[in-house]
């Protein structure tokens, strides 16, 4: 058993070393080559990430398999070849996209993900899950970024592949991307093995800020400090770094990143017209229910004052709207507990 795992780690070694080759030495990867450097991916970042071009063929890796006596049968199930749909025997599962090895916390490959040159669907082809590859368990870019991640005390956590490589680019070095899944408890508690402080850098677009919103309560569980970054015009990092710069990313994305309650109040603020009364007084009651959440009168006080200036209403209305507001919720809350108390208490009687 132990041996089949380090047959598939050595096999993923293999492919990894093979793409990478092909991608910088080969006719076959010219256009993959192309299409990374109109990416701004340079030579090293290409070497440091170890990324790679599975040619457009059906055999690539089944040829260099067979001539190295791997167990095609056991690649398949290790998500490096598929089965073929009609007869028998294998193919290539990864054809005609540029690849990015997927590495484990000390370094070895256990996955792929490939991307197509330009548009089709699926645009990434992740490795199925395996003995090797957990996703909700493994976060791109750990390898690299634990040294930098203890040093500054902080991760950065992004969408995508190429928002890594990016951000490592621009010198911002503690920073991981989950696999295309949701952020999970098992992601969390991994985080907090090495920090205890995160920066959720999700792309600006609306799924990404919902992303980022659902992410908040899983981190703060962990017991994590989260601190979130606000990408506007729905860029991802890569592409704000692109537009900008290294440097404007590094101030504004990464030391501009906000508290959770600023986010979301800054979320809530876009879906109400300020211009109007309704939608001010609507705005406001809004802001007030994620304001009194807050356990801290100081804490409340300093956002009760913005809110203030913002909306234009006199700090002791919000404070007397925000202690309705604070009565509701630990109501709510108890009651919620309540709940939770006699669902459990149900379970034990049964
Ligand atoms: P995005 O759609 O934001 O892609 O998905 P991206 O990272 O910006 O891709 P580029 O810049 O166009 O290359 C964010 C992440 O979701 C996962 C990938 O991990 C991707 O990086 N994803 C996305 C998939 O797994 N499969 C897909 O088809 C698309
Ligand atoms: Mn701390
Ligand atoms: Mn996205
Ligand atoms: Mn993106
Ligand atoms: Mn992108």
């Amino acid at each position: 058993q132990n041996k089949e795992l380090e047959r598939l780690l050595q096999a993923h070694e293999w492919a990894a070393k093979l793409f990478h080759y092909l991608l910088k030495n080969t006719e076959h990867g010219k256009a993959a080559m192309d299409y990374l450097r109109n990416r701004g991916f340079g030579d090293k970042l290409i070497d440091q990430f170890q990324i790679g071009y599975a040619p457009d063929r059906w055999d690539t890796l089944v040829q260099f398999f067979e001539k190295r006596s791997f167990d095609l049968k056991e690649m398949e199930k290790g998500g490096l070849l598929s089965s073929r749909q009609n007869g028998s025997g294998y193919v290539d599962r990864f054809r005609g996209r540029v690849m990015f090895p997927i590495m484990n916390r000390s370094g070895r490959v256990i996955a792929f993900a490939g991307r197509i040159l330009g548009d089709g669907q699926p645009k990434y082809l992740n490795s199925p899950e395996s003995r090797l590859f957990n996703k909700s368990r493994t976060l791109y870019n750990l390898n690299l970024a634990k040294g930098a991640i203890r040093k500054q005390g902080q991760v950065v956590l992004m969408e995508g592949f190429g928002d890594v490589i990016a951000a490592w680019d621009a010198g911002v070095q503690h920073t991981v991307a989950t696999m295309g899944t949701a952020l999970t408890e098992n992601h969390a508690a991994l985080i907090r093995t090495l920090t205890d402080e995160v920066v959720v850098c999700y792309d600006g677009d609306n799924a990404g800020q919902a992303a980022a919103l659902k992410s908040i309560p899983i981190l703060e569980g962990a017991g994590l400090h989260v601190k979130v970054s606000v990408l506007q015009n729905g860029l991802d990092p890569d592409e704000y770094i692109k537009t900008y710069s290294k440097e404007r990313f590094v101030d504004q994305i990464i030391h501009g990143a906000v508290s959770t309650t600023k986010f979301r109040l800054i979320h809530v603020k876009k879906h109400h017209n300020l211009l109007e009364e309704d939608g001010k007084a609507a705005y406001a009651q809004e802001a007030i229910g994620i304001i009194a959440q807050l356990g801290s009168p100081t804490e409340r006080e300093v956002y009760l004052k913005e809110l203030s200036t913002e909306v234009g209403v006199s700090l002791e209305s919000l404070k007397q709207d925000c202690n309705l507001a604070r009565q509701t919720y630990s109501r709510k809350q108890a009651q919620s507990q309540n709940s939770n108390s006699n669902r459990s208490n149900g379970a034990d009687a049964s």
